[in-house]
């Protein structure tokens, strides 16, 4: 993939010894085409001097948020206005920590707070400090507003221990960034249901599942990042939407089938990664059920199959299912697969611990009709970035678009 873009990078520089790598990052940036300007906190200061990035980046750095000389040449709205991209390399705990707060105390803070550009982060800190709770909890605050974070790497450390907490090496960020500027998606809608869906007993009671709507809402947002417009369709979960997705909550099978068919007409891909209940009570009660009885049946119905009957549309989406299982994992995403006639389905097993529902973890086997590829173990937000480069490189596929019946592509499965 080629490194060149030729866009506007404000690059953040933060108090940190990897600070000293970043002027060699400007000039990476540079030789990729990009225009940067530097803008240095008051910790990094300390580490470099705006002699050096005014030398490589060939433009004046800023230091100050109140200084009427940078003021009146170029401020920070104009600075944060001024980017395509923001890159903030290396990131100390402290940065990460006030950014995730929203402080504005500083030029660089403003910035990222004032900008609609991206912004992604390099951190770079002690490992002991990368792997604390509160850093975990920061950088969780900052991606689900959509801050991108690039590493660290692991390794020796400046401090003499070794773990993650490394700066991205330049070389490698240069790739990353431009990685992030191929919208691959760009022009497309996207449509995700997630989450479980509650089917109602009686005015107080529901049958539910233990999905979290967490990998949905990670696939939505990647499939954003990716240029996408996203429509998601969550049935109840306590998770916030991801910026620039529209998000529309229900609460049953059915709600959430009626949904979802009126948006798939106008999607290119649909993604059910909703846990969607079989089956509801046939007849909820209109009123709260007493206890008394020695036993109590609750006679249930099958819900609509959501994602087979997008499937089923003559000029329907790509279509990828999620199969969900506790055994015979590849055996039973086959059938659902050719069952449901899925373009792709994302095979991940849960019931154990470390993946799967209540886990930011996750393991994915992606299946076609034509054959598979492993996206392995990671987070689920690592995971969702895969599936969507899987999805974007399947839009692409010639014979995908080209296809006028969908239902005579080779079956699979059994
Ligand atoms: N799905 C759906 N509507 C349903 C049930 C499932 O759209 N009523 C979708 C899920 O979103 C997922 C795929 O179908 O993409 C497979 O869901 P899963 O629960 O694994 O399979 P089921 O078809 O429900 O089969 P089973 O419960 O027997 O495993």
């Amino acid at each position: 993939m080629s490194s060149k873009f030729h866009n506007k990078i404000l690059l953040g520089v933060t108090g940190g010894i990897a600070a000293y790598k970043s002027a060699d990052l400007v000039r990476r940036l540079r030789d990729a085409g990009a225009e940067v300007r530097v803008v240095m906190s008051p910790g990094a200061l300390a580490f470099i001097t705006p002699l050096t990035f005014q030398a490589v980046s060939g433009n004046p750095v800023h230091t100050q948020l109140l200084d009427e000389a940078a003021e009146a040449g170029m401020g920070h709205i104009e600075l944060a206005r001024w980017a395509d991209q923001v890159l903030v390399a290396p990131a100390t705990a402290n940065f990460i920590a006030r950014l995730a707060q929203g402080l504005a105390d500083d030029l660089l803070s403003t910035i990222c707070l004032a900008t609609t550009a991206p912004v992604a982060l390099a951190p770079a800190m002690n490992q002991k400090m990368w792997s604390h709770p509160a850093t975990c909890a920061n950088c969780a605050t900052l991606e689900l507003r959509g801050v991108r974070l690039i590493g660290p790497a692991s390794g020796a450390q400046a401090c003499g221990e070794t773990g993650p907490g490394r700066m991205v090496e330049p070389s490698e960020l240069v790739k990353v960034l431009a990685t992030l500027r191929e919208s691959v998606l760009a022009g497309r809608h996207v449509l995700v249901t997630a989450g479980p869906t509650y089917e109602d007993i009686d005015p107080v009671r529901f049958i539910g599942n233990r999905s979290s709507g967490r990998m949905g809402f990670a696939i939505a947002q990647a499939a954003r990042d990716a240029g996408a417009r996203v429509s998601l369709v969550a049935g109840p979960v306590a998770l916030e939407t991801p910026p620039g997705v529209e998000r529309t909550d229900v609460r049953s099978a059915r709600e959430m089938r009626d949904v979802a068919l009126d948006l798939a007409v106008s999607a290119d891909v649909f993604i059910s990664v909703a846990a969607v209940a079989d089956y509801r009570p046939a007849r909820p009660a209109a009123q709260k059920l007493k206890k008394g009885l020695p036993k109590q049946k609750i006679e249930l119905v099958a819900n609509p199959d959501i994602v087979a009957e997008v499937a089923a549309l003559e000029h329907g989406p790509l279509t990828v299912g999620f199969a969900a299982e506790t055994e015979k994992l590849k055996e039973h995403a086959l059938q659902k697969l050719s069952r449901k006639s899925l373009d792709m389905i994302a095979a991940n097993r849960v019931g154990q611990a470390g993946s799967g529902f209540d886990s930011d973890q996750n393991e994915i086997l992606l299946i076609t009709p034509s054959g598979e590829q492993n996206l392995g173990k990671g987070s689920k937000r690592k995971l969702a970035q895969l599936l969507i480069e899987a999805v974007a490189s399947r839009l692409k596929d010639e014979e995908f678009e080209n296809r006028s019946d969908k239902n005579n592509r080779p079956a699979t499965g059994n």
